[in-house]
């Protein structure tokens, strides 16, 4: 590696990045490789009782370059699917492949980034040893461990923290900490389990721009779990909706909105309403499901 590629993928604006763009409204580009492809995928939980199918027949791609937002209400399985793609639950039924390659449970894909749903940061480790653990684990030294991660806290918004540790922060704070950590890794396919689902709004908006900001850069290639539709619009590219348990494939809407983005004057537009609205109707019916069970 030269010492100008050590730089953190997400500093460069290179023309590498661009190719692997999607259209500038944020379409996905039909012609890029498929990076994760599910197919016909059922998942059934063995319990006390008759067991739960969690996730029923769910099919659907991921291309190079696309950010996909995978939104239904709690309990649908979004967790379920994100988990099988990362290859950490099997699958009952059904197939997983990144870059055609299928996933094997337990091996680990150093491609594939995760987000998780809950704040796992390590409580006993500064923002800076939290956010170069990974490049610890391996095995990257130390000068260029330390520039990368100085780099990462300069990017996230965390500059003059780096030596505190989580409990001496805010909740957005940690997640900004826990996001680092895995995009330093530099993947280039992001699975983000609801990463700001614990915040409030004005936190949420504010991690909404930094992910826009990084990911406008870099255009990983992102599956993101969330309940929440306004955060769906904000981000991606396409939402694929999600019935209430057992998870299926209800529909799948493009989101056209130009890029860049900002995460705040975007929800005051005529389309972010309109579209908000057509797909709240659809949402809408599987939150009451949920509800009535
Ligand atoms: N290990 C498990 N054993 C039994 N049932 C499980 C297990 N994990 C998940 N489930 C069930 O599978 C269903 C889907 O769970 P999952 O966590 O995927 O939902 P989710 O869509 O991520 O919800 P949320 O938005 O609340 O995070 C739920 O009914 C849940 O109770
Ligand atoms: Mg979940």
């Amino acid at each position: 590696m030269t010492d100008a590629s050590n730089d953190l993928t997400m500093a460069h604006t290179t023309a590498g990045s661009a190719a692997r763009a999607p259209g500038a409204g944020g379409a996905a580009d039909v012609a890029a490789p498929v990076r994760i492809r599910v197919s016909n995928l059922d998942k059934r939980f063995r319990t006390a009782g008759d067991g739960v199918v969690a996730v029923d027949n769910v099919s659907f791609d991921v291309r190079q370059g696309e950010f996909v937002a995978l939104l239904g209400p709690s309990g649908c399985g979004k967790s379920t699917i994100l988990n099988m793609v990362a290859g950490l639950l099997d699958a009952t039924d059904g197939e997983m492949a990144i870059d055609a390659d299928p996933v094997v449970t337990g091996k680990v894909n150093r491609k594939v980034g995760y987000v998780f749903q809950r704040d796992t940061v390590f409580p006993w480790r500064t923002v800076e040893g939290n956010i170069g653990y990974g490049l610890e684990i391996a095995g990257v030294p130390k000068e260029e461990r330390r520039r990368k991660v100085e780099r990462a806290i300069e990017v996230s918004g965390l500059a003059g923290f780096g030596s505190s540790f989580p409990r001496t922060l805010s909740g957005g704070m940690r997640q900004r900490v826990a996001l680092m950590r895995t995009l330093i890794l530099e993947p280039d396919i992001l699975l983000m389990d609801e990463p700001f689902g614990a915040l409030d709004t004005h936190t949420k908006l504010e991690m909404h721009k930094t992910l826009l900001e990084i990911w406008e850069r870099e255009r990983q290639t992102v599956l993101f779990v969330t309940h929440d539709l306004g955060e769906a619009l904000t981000l991606s590219s396409r939402i694929i909706l999600l019935s209430a348990r057992p998870g299926r494939l209800k529909e799948d809407f493009e989101v056209p909105f130009p890029r860049p983005r900002d995460a705040v004057s975007l929800r005051e537009t005529a389309e972010f309403g309109q579209l908000y609205s057509h797909i709240w109707h659809s949402l809408g019916e599987e939150f009451r499901r949920t509800k009535a069970e």
